[in-house]
């Protein structure tokens, strides 16, 4: 399925050195987000707001600010909606070119895809549905000095069998396992790796694991095992998979405890917003209460409402005669007059949940 590459002109005459190589950036977005569904059946998970930002977008943020401004995007089934919400990327003062993954047959296939953009450069891989506080900057910049094959982030996790799950003697990698049924240890691998060219070496070794996919872990696990120089890290701020409801939740609640209060729009004098509230221009909130943390976007509608700590509300949304906490509601969604509280729920875009007059 996979061909290692023939050196390029570059590396064999050793005119650029791969130290001197700008590093690049590769965001996987091809993935279908089945532990999200039904909102991904609709829309990509990676386009998901938190804090009414697209998760997607913290990525490339976090790129930018690292220094990386070659990105590559890889796109499957969703493409469409990603190019339309992430353009050339000018936006962002970076370069983005779209990759496409045929078939979604894993994590290290869609980095293998990669290969020709990424050439020899070295490169930071980022999981499009990953959020990491304190961003990557700090990582990237140890790697670039230090230059070992491959660099991972590991995080302390309550349900280890979810994820890729690494053993250390010390700080020494010892085996690195995707999804283990037990555990040896709680350190999961976090959506973040950086690679040398040696990792096209790992991947064209790589067979498809039980669950039929080609694993990034596996091909981290190569490395290790051929005697490569692989360093981890454990990160100290939070770091979230938003792959399911409730981490997506919570990932909107870590943000938005963190952001300022500002309030534009319109509000009566029957209404008032409490704490770190922030609202879009054109938005009207009428005879409500908001409690903060809460962020409003711009042209909504809260009206005869209760907007509770850590919801998000994107544009053009209106809540009227309700009680909205602790949710993210999409663009142009309407929660009415539902007579009561909705809490713990993300409402796709243009979405409507009413009372309805017949009996229940
Ligand atoms: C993937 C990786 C896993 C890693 C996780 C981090 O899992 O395979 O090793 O711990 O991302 O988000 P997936 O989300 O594909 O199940």
């Amino acid at each position: 399925w996979y061909k290692p590459p023939t050196p390029n002109c570059a590396a064999t005459t050793n005119i650029t050195s791969e130290s001197e190589t700008p590093m690049k950036g590769l965001i996987l977005s091809g993935g279908r987000g089945t532990r999200l569904r039904p909102i991904t059946y609709t829309s990509a998970k990676q386009l998901v707001p938190v804090a009414n930002k697209p998760i997607l977008f913290f990525g490339i943020e976090w790129m930018r600010e690292a220094g990386i401004t070659d990105i590559g995007i890889i796109v499957g089934d969703t493409h469409a909606e990603i190019k339309k919400a992430c353009g050339d990327g000018s936006r962002w003062g970076v370069k983005i070119t779209y990759i496409h993954q045929t078939e979604p047959l894993g994590l290290a296939h869609a980095v293998g895809t990669a290969q020709e953009y990424l050439q020899d450069s070295p490169f930071v891989v980022y999981l499009g549905d990953n959020l990491v506080k304190d961003g990557i900057s700090t990582l990237v910049k140890e790697f670039e000095n230090d230059r070992p094959n491959a660099q991972i982030l590991l995080a302390h996790v309550k349900n280890p069998q979810e994820f890729g799950v690494a053993e250390l003697e010390g700080d020494r990698i010892v085996r690195l396992v995707e999804k283990p049924k037990e555990p040896k240890s709680d350190l999961a691998l976090v959506g973040v790796y950086m690679f040398d060219s040696t990792v096209w070496e790992a991947i064209a070794s790589l067979k498809p694991s039980a669950r039929g996919e080609y694993e990034i872990t596996d091909a981290i696990q190569y490395l290790v095992t051929t005697g490569y120089n692989v360093r981890s890290h454990i990160v100290q701020g939070w770091w979230k998979d938003t792959g399911r409801l409730e981490d997506l939740l919570e990932a909107n609640r870590l943000l938005l405890e963190t952001q300022e209060r500002s309030l534009n729009g319109e509000m009566d004098d029957a209404s008032n917003a409490q704490g770190r509230v922030q609202i879009g221009k054109g938005t009207k909130v009428v005879r409500s209460q908001i409690r903060g943390p809460v962020v409003i976007g711009e042209n909504c509608l809260i009206e005869d409402a209760y907007i509770g700590p850590f919801t998000s509300i994107q544009d053009g949304a209106q809540v009227v005669g309700s009680e909205v906490e602790h949710s993210i509601l999409l663009e142009n969604s309407k929660v009415l007059h539902i007579g009561g509280r909705m809490e713990d729920s993300l409402l796709g875009k243009d979405v409507e949940v009413r009372r309805d007059d017949r009996k229940p």
